[in-house]
């Protein structure tokens, strides 16, 4: 029994946030931001909305095109580092709620950007060990409700949304998830950190009036140690399958800037059709990014059943990873 990817759901915020936009808040320019990053647009929940419900609504589509029941999801994963409440309940048990499914396997996972592979891993064990056999994994983020509108380094970059996929499972190789690989390196933790609120700078007024409960990234740092770690990773995936870059369908990397994109499709000579781009017009939206990106090549009628997709992503912790995955989606 293999698992398979059996469908994907997305959910894009009401509130589009441009370039232009925040011209007016931050000292930066549209130029700056589309150089350095490609990112165009992003789009933020309406302050009504929490991560659960961006969730809830990617959940509702990912689970109707699956063409199973509600009742026939045993275990959901959600990838967040926004979850509705600090501590608890987790966001997964929140969205079960909402989505009324009851006395199933319900967590969430912290592994900032890379939570959907890191997800993803979890659920094909789930499945391939019999544990579980339907589990809906959730990418969803509201990244407005950790970033400082104060500091252009940061606020520029990100974006609010949610998707979602169903994990089943499949007896056929050419319709399963082929392989997934997850990492990570604690030794460059400060990469990407919010440093205050947890338990050790408890929330108080000093962590507030230090910005400390927001967001903050060793830009350039980060971006060198991207490139070349997820060359390497996704040149690895590649040799220890047995494939090349020609094999594959479509390379749908995490969308946090076109530069990384850029480099590592380069490096692994991916031509420019076979390079998913999200980024432009979502900006990074964490956990969110690559199922949105799926999603969006899969409504732009791009994405086949059958077509084997390269997934790779880099994030908080350090962590990182990739993924062999024919989607096999069967109905609309
Ligand atoms: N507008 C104008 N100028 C700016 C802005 C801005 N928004 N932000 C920074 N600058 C300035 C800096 O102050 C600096 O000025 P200085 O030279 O006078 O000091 C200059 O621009 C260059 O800054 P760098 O940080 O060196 O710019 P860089 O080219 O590295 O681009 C960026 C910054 C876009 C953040 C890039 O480093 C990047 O994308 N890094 C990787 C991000 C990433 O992949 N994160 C992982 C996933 S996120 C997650 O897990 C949650």
């Amino acid at each position: 029994m293999y698992a398979s990817f059996k469908s994907i759901g997305a959910y894009i915020p009401p509130k589009s946030l441009t370039n232009k936009d925040l011209e007016e808040i931050v000292d930066t320019s549209d130029e700056w931001i589309k150089q350095r990053t490609g990112i165009e647009n992003r789009f933020l929940a309406t302050d009504e909305q929490s991560t659960s419900d961006l969730a809830y609504e990617a959940a509702k589509v990912a689970i109707e095109r699956s063409g199973l029941k509600k009742e026939e999801i045993d275990a959901i994963i959600c990838a967040t580092i926004t979850p509705d409440y600090f501590c608890m309940p987790s966001t997964a048990c929140v969205v079960a709620d909402k989505l009324g499914i009851k006395n199933i396997t319900a967590f969430d996972i912290s592994a900032a950007c890379s939570g959907f592979v890191y997800g993803l891993n979890i659920a094909r064990a789930f499945v391939e060990s019999g544990l579980k056999r339907n589990v809906l994994i959730i990418g969803a983020e509201k990244m407005s409700s950790i970033v400082d509108y104060t500091d252009r380094t940061t606020c520029v970059l990100f974006g609010d949304g949610a998707g979602a996929a169903v994990i089943g499972t499949t007896d056929k190789k050419e319709e399963a998830i082929l392989d997934v690989h997850t990492s990570s390196d604690g030794e460059y933790q400060d990469f990407l950190i919010t440093p205050g609120g947890g338990s050790k700078y408890p929330c108080s007024q000093d962590v507030i009036d230090k910005h400390m409960q927001y967001l903050k990234m060793k830009g350039n740092e980060t971006f060198k140690l991207a490139v070349n770690t997820l060359t390497k990773d996704v040149t690895r995936i590649l040799e220890k399958n047995g494939l090349t870059s020609d094999d594959i369908d479509y390379f749908i990397p995490h969308q946090a800037n076109f530069r990384i994109i850029d480099a590592v499709g380069r490096k692994l000579k991916f031509p420019e059709e076979k390079i998913v781009l999200t980024v432009a017009r979502y900006g990074n939206t964490s956990a969110a990014s690559i199922p949105m990106a799926i999603n969006d090549w899969y409504e732009s009628g791009k994405l086949k059943t059958g077509d084997l997709m390269l997934l790779d992503t880099f994030g908080g912790g350090l962590t990182w990873g990739s993924a062999l995955v024919h989607f096999n989606q069967k109905s609309s």
